[in-house]
């Protein structure tokens, strides 16, 4: 058995943790920036990377302290390497070094995205690879198989915006706040999701691709006419991202039926219409559907710890010149998809 600690600061969340190798939440804790990035409407990079240089010292030291445990019990120090804004990554994965330098344990740079990939593993022991998981976050929309660990087939990417930024661009055109995601779904519990005519881009493609900027022009044109009410425009704009979700992680599964299933991980993974329609999409194929909880959903150090667990055990550690990614793909074989604004 060993013992991890974690830290993730790769976008607006400072978080740290303690984790065993046998799925053991020891302590952990995070720290959102919203009123920081809320003036501004969306995450400001400087002002997240500020935030995790204040945040993190405090952060470790309660994690280590409500454990009753001191950095030299600890088995190795896991931290985001990317992908993600790469200031705040810097600042964690240089915290990171220092304290497994200054205490002699191993490092381990964990991918943010193998970090989700790996997330449901830690509640959900009878989860067998491989699964298809649908990783939606506000800087990732993807569909990848989760064969093992280091082992991820990528299906199916944005081509253009993350289902989440779709979210948050909504809740700005509608004047909602900043994250726009929990606003445009209680509003739309209040509207009529089949009022307004909005389009599902690539709805009934071939690849399982996304595509969302075209939702966000529609949701704005709708807007701009005046024949509707905000209720029932993000009421539309929610069920049209439904179903593009449907539609996509659908294809997905008829394209890896070697899948035991469906996992959904992500910020986007919180909103109550869209695992509903993701359950019956499972049901219907004879898959399991496995949804963390939201805490586990949305960036955490938890995932990151643990999947430093599971790397550590598999030897996979790293030198203290491991570089912070920006950009840092999980299937460095995946098809590049046409479009301006892809992610990772
Ligand atoms: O995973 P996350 O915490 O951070 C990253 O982007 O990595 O996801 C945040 C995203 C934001 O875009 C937010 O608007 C969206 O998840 N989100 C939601 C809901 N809660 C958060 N989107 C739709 N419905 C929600 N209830
Ligand atoms: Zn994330």
């Amino acid at each position: 058995m060993s013992l991890i600690l974690g830290i993730e600061s790769s976008c607006d969340e400072t978080a740290a943790a303690l984790v065993t190798s046998d799925r053991r939440i020891v302590a952990q804790r995070v720290a959102g920036q919203e009123a920081a990035h809320r003036p501004y409407g969306g995450v400001v990079p400087e002002i997240a990377a500020r935030a995790h240089v204040e945040i993190l010292p405090d952060l470790v030291a309660e994690v280590l302290g409500e454990a009753g445990v001191r950095l030299a019990q600890v088995d190795a120090v896991a931290a985001t390497a990317g992908p993600g804004l790469i200031g705040g990554v810097m600042v964690g994965l240089v915290a990171a070094k220092g304290l497994a330098l200054s205490a002699g344990k191993p490092l381990v740079a964990v991918n943010h995205l193998e970090g989700h990939a790996l997330s449901p593993l830690l509640i959900e022991p009878a989860l067998a690879f491989p699964y298809l998981l649908l990783l939606v976050s506000g800087g990732h929309c993807q569909l990848l198989s989760v064969e093992g660990l280091g082992r991820y087939r990528r299906l199916a990417t944005t081509i253009d915006d993350a289902a989440g930024e779709a979210f948050d661009k909504t809740a700005k055109l509608l004047g909602l706040g900043y994250p726009g995601g929990p606003a445009v779904e209680r509003m739309a519990a209040q509207g009529d999701s089949g009022a307004v005519p909005l389009p599902r881009p690539l709805v009934g493609s071939r690849d399982p691709h996304f595509s969302f900027a075209g939702l966000k022009s529609a949701v704005l044109r709708a807007r701009d006419s005046g024949r509707w009410r905000a209720e029932d425009i993000a009421a539309s704009f929610q069920q049209a991202v439904v179903d593009c979700l449907v539609d996509r992680t659908g294809r997905a599964l008829e394209a890896v039926p070697e899948a035991r299933a469906l996992v959904v991980a992500g910020g986007v993974a919180a909103n109550g219409a869209i695992r509903s329609a993701l359950t019956a999409l499972a049901e219907a194929r004879g898959l399991p559907f496995v949804a963390p909880p939201l805490w586990l959903c949305t960036d955490n150090a938890a995932m990151i710890a643990w999947a430093g667990a599971l790397r550590f055990k598999a030897g996979l550690i790293d030198g203290l010149d491991a570089p912070a990614r920006a950009r840092w793909p999980l299937d460095p074989e995946a098809e590049k998809v046409r479009g301006a604004g892809v992610k990772a």
